[in-house]
């Protein structure tokens, strides 16, 4: 080729690199996985914004409610798998990598899981029983095609004792290992996960490393830790992340980041809790951006997501998927938790489905690492 055509072909390759602006999940192919948690109207391609986001920027989806205990097994004999099986149909037209969430947890159960027919509290026996018979059915029915499963979810106190949950109550501490040996049994290939939240900060995470190591002593099948990350601007601190990544890597297990946003409202409580019984009422001054998020903010958030991926970034041969909890700012759970009625800014696409300046700053930490 002479130096003219050269000189073409780079004009030409340029332009083209401009007319297709980088996703995330081509900007991070090679070092993780991208994904997002998704709604009902997504996964059954209602929200034409919404599914365009995500066809185009992730590759693996994680269903926001439709396989909680509630929403899939919402009666004693009766199953709604309709809307999951939609979810799976969806993932796999979009060749996405698909997680389950979540077969054990104390929140968004119902009450009869824990009782018998009279209303009185099931024998350890008889709740490991339904236990198995809801592991078996949801996880067996998606066998071969959900490719990993939040097994247990926030079984933490914040101080690393276990939660006194009726899981606990009632079965004791080996319901945790229960879980994962039933998943392990439904579907032997699957990756099977502990995912909780604030396990960035000491006592916490103390608490998990004990029970990773607990259950790799017994040989309990555990692929990874999920650490949700429901971030704020300042916490963790990109030090508190790093060592986190790396005391859960230490273990021989990998680490995924599962539920990721950076709230930027003001807390109207003191800590870092993503428990979602922790709401709280609202004040005059804990709604400050609903005309939209000011400049400076908006660089602040860009800034901080890059200081997150920039740590991500670095541990990427521990870590295997990043997902955030929720496509735009408009479908997160932010603009409700801890108080009602908010307008929260915690993604990386805007209300009408625009990326956002974090959503360059964190392409950039992509481009940076290649
Ligand atoms: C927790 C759960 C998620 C979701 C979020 C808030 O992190 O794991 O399923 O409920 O709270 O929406």
């Amino acid at each position: 080729m002479s130096p003219k055509s050269i000189a073409i072909l780079g004009l030409l390759m340029a332009s083209v690199s401009h007319a297709q602006p980088a996703t995330l999940k081509d900007a991070f192919q090679g070092i993780f996985r991208i994904g997002a948690a998704i709604n009902q109207s997504q996964f059954e391609e209602k929200d034409a914004r919404g599914d365009t986001i995500i066809a185009a920027q992730f590759n693996t989806i994680s269903p926001e409610n439709a396989l909680k205990w509630e929403s899939i097994h919402p009666r004693l004999d009766g199953y709604n798998f309709d809307p999951a099986d939609h979810y799976v149909a969806f993932g796999e037209k979009y060749k996405m990598f698909i997680i389950g969430h979540c077969l054990v947890w104390h929140s968004q159960a119902p009450r009869w899981v824990f009782q018998d027919d009279q209303g009185s509290p099931l024998t350890r026996d008889a709740l490991l029983q339904r236990m198995h018979d809801h592991i078996q059915a949801v996880v067996g029915r998606y066998k071969g095609r959900i490719a990993g499963w939040d097994v247990v979810n926030e079984a933490l106190n914040e101080d690393g004792t276990l939660r006194k949950s009726l899981w606990l109550n009632i079965i004791g501490e080996d319901y945790i290992a229960k879980a994962f040996q039933f998943a392990h049994e439904a579907d032997p290939k699957a990756e099977l996960y502990y995912n909780d939240y604030s396990l960035e900060n000491e006592a916490k995470r103390t608490g998990a490393v004990e029970l990773i190591k607990k259950l790799k002593a017994q040989s309990i099948p555990i692929t990874a830790i999920g650490l949700q990350g429901h971030d704020q601007m300042n916490w963790p601190t990109a030090a508190q992340q790093a060592s986190t990544i790396e005391a859960f890597a230490a273990l021989g297990i990998k680490v995924n980041i599962t539920e990721l946003d950076v709230d930027v409202l003001p807390r109207t409580a003191p800590g870092t809790s993503a428990d979602v019984s922790a709401t709280s009422a609202g004040s005059a001054g804990s709604n400050p951006y609903t005309a939209g998020l000011p400049d400076a903010a908006q660089q602040a958030l860009a800034r901080r997501y890059a200081e997150l991926f920039n740590v991500f970034v670095k541990y990427r041969a521990s870590i295997t998927r990043i997902t955030f909890w929720g496509v735009t700012d408009g479908d997160s759970w932010l603009n409700n938790f801890p108080i009602r009625g908010r307008t929260n800014y915690p993604l990386l696409f805007d209300r009408e489905g625009k990326p956002k300046p974090a959503f360059t700053s964190v392409i950039s930490t992509a481009k940076e690492a290649k």
